[in-house]
């Protein structure tokens, strides 16, 4: 039987366009869910938009729109920004659909049939930014933690949901499962802030009112958190789809760090209460700053995805961040430096070896893949880091740090351009062409490699590949076979590529 992997991203806040941070995170989960599907896994890969709450509200009120019509409209973004970057989910979601409300309306309705649910009255500060209650302690200068402004003051009656019963539960269950947290400095993070009481959670509102309606009482709409958290079980159909079924409990929850409470403390009770399983690894990636600084709309350094995917194509794009920025760690946006690391690295190293292997092969001999002399220890060498390279691979991204994995496959890039370089095929044409035939095989074979093993990362640029390569005639499951069955697949002399041309395009200025 097939083995599944689900996972997914956080779902944005559509009340902006999409940024450079948001982009991130899809990439992230996209190479994830590419991998997993190399490695024959049935993938669940979710994305979407959260699209009520007071914020939205408040910015479709300037805009002049109903909170429906402005939605509509800035989900189309994201989704856009998802289909530019070459995002591969298997679903969009958004929390205005009514699939989605009939699992928030059920869920609701079944806390409160098991007393998990009751009503108080709530008195308190609320940060719309945040879309989450405060208490006085956690609040810096009277103003909220994270956004530095001013809250509002909430005084309300307010359903409860019993949280602060799930504490030593939790706890238990995070110590017990190392992997429930990573990386691990997040996990002692919610493990100490564990340390103190518990609150229970106030989970619907009466001062606004675009929100999933509170099934028993209609006066009442949803807290968006509470809302938003269930996208991961409405996505598989929860309660009775099959879906459900294959693929609960989740494998990963990629998030950011600011969300990290919400996605352990907040969700991880609601699961308990609701007797579902918490899910495997909610894995917190870093923030992207830009050159130097918090991306802010202030500021007016905010990096639109879609003008840089323009501007330099997606490939480009995910590399950069990808290679750039340690998975678990923050990082930095810098547009020279994007130019600089696509030139000399992306280009310059897997590009120019792809184009000078394919080019010779067309030029010298006829584009078809030459019989090879005996394997020598440096051909064998080579061909062997090939294995080697998939095995760093995997571990690499067994672990998740798309970092190290990324950069495993460019050092076979390098080690090909060297050994192409040392073995001088352009002056073996004419003194030894056995010798240069040799060369040819053995480096359009880690050309062939490379076109898979990059695919998670620069998905573009290596189906192109596959067709310079005509390798598109093995069929939809290519990118499988490929890594599967790597001796099998070997190009074998006759073979015969097809049309060549540059893989990426050098960035002037
Ligand atoms: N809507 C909530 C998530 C609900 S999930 C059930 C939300 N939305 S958000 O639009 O503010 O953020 C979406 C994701 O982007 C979060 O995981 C967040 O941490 C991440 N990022 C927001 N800014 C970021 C950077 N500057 N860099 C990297 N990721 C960032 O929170």
């Amino acid at each position: 039987m097939k083995k599944h992997f689900f996972i997914s991203t956080a779902i944005d806040y559509p009340n902006a366009r999409p940024h450079i941070g948001h982009a991130y995170e899809k990439i992230v989960a996209d190479v994830i869910a590419r991998f997993k599907r190399l490695q024959g896994f049935n993938v669940h890969f979710s994305t979407g938009t959260d699209e009520h709450g007071l914020k939205i509200q408040r910015c479709a009120e300037r805009e002049g729109k109903t909170p429906k019509e402005f939605v509509d409209g800035m989900s189309q973004h994201f989704k856009e920004m998802c289909k530019e970057l070459g995002i591969s989910y298997d679903d969009f979601i958004r929390t205005t659909e009514k699939r989605h409300e009939k699992v928030a309306q059920a869920v609701f309705k079944k806390l409160w049939n098991k007393k998990e649910i009751y009503k108080d009255r709530y008195k308190g500060p609320y940060c719309v930014e945040c879309e989450t209650f405060y208490s006085k302690e956690d609040l810096i200068d009277g103003k909220c933690p994270v956004h530095k402004k001013e809250l509002d003051f909430v005084d309300e009656e307010n359903y409860f949901f019993k949280m602060s019963k799930y504490r030593d539960k939790l706890v238990e269950h995070i110590k017990k499962n190392k992997n429930f947290i990573i990386p691990e400095p997040k996990r002692i993070e919610i493990l100490n802030r564990l340390k103190e009481r518990l609150k229970d959670l106030s989970v619907s509102r009466t001062s606004f009112k675009w929100g999933i309606p509170v099934p028993i009482d209609e006066k009442h709409v949803q807290y968006v958190w509470l809302d938003a958290l269930l996208n991961y079980i409405s996505t598989i159909d929860y309660p009775d789809g099959e879906n459900f079924k294959k693929f609960w409990p989740a494998d990963v929850h990629l998030i950011g760090k600011d969300i990290v409470w919400h996605h352990t403390v907040i969700w991880g009770s609601i699961l308990m209460a609701l007797g579902l399983q918490l899910p495997k690894t909610v894995m917190v990636h870093g923030f992207i700053t830009v050159e130097g600084q918090k991306m802010s709309k202030s500021l007016g350094n905010v990096v639109d995805p879609l003008a840089l995917i323009d501007k330099y194509g997606p490939d480009v794009v995910r590399y950069y961040l990808l290679n750039e920025i340690p998975t678990f760690e923050d990082g930095d946006f810098s547009e020279a430096r994007l130019i600089e690391k696509t030139n000399n690295e992306l280009i310059a190293n897997f590009g120019n070896f792809v184009y000078r292997v394919l080019s010779f092969l067309k030029a010298n001999f006829d584009s078809k893949i030459p019989k090879h002399g005996e394997l020598v220890k440096e051909d064998k060498a080579l061909l062997a880091k090939v294995e080697k390279t998939k095995e760093a691979v995997c571990k690499a991204m067994e672990d998740y740090k798309l970092q190290d994995a990324i950069r495993a496959v460019f050092e076979l890039s390098a080690e090909g351009n060297r050994y192409f370089q040392k073995k001088e095929p352009w002056a073996t044409i004419k003194s030894d062409k056995r010798d240069c035939a040799t060369a040819l095989y053995v480096s359009v074979n880690v050309v062939r490699a490379l076109a898979t093993l990059f695919w998670p990362f620069l998905p573009f640029a290596c189906e192109r590949l596959w067709k310079q390569l005509k390798l598109e005639a093995v069929d939809g499951e290519l990118g499988k076979q490929l890594f599967e069955d790597v001796e099998k697949l070997t190009l074998k002399p006759g073979h015969v590529i097809g049309d060549i041309e540059p893989l990426f395009k050098k960035i002037e200025g």
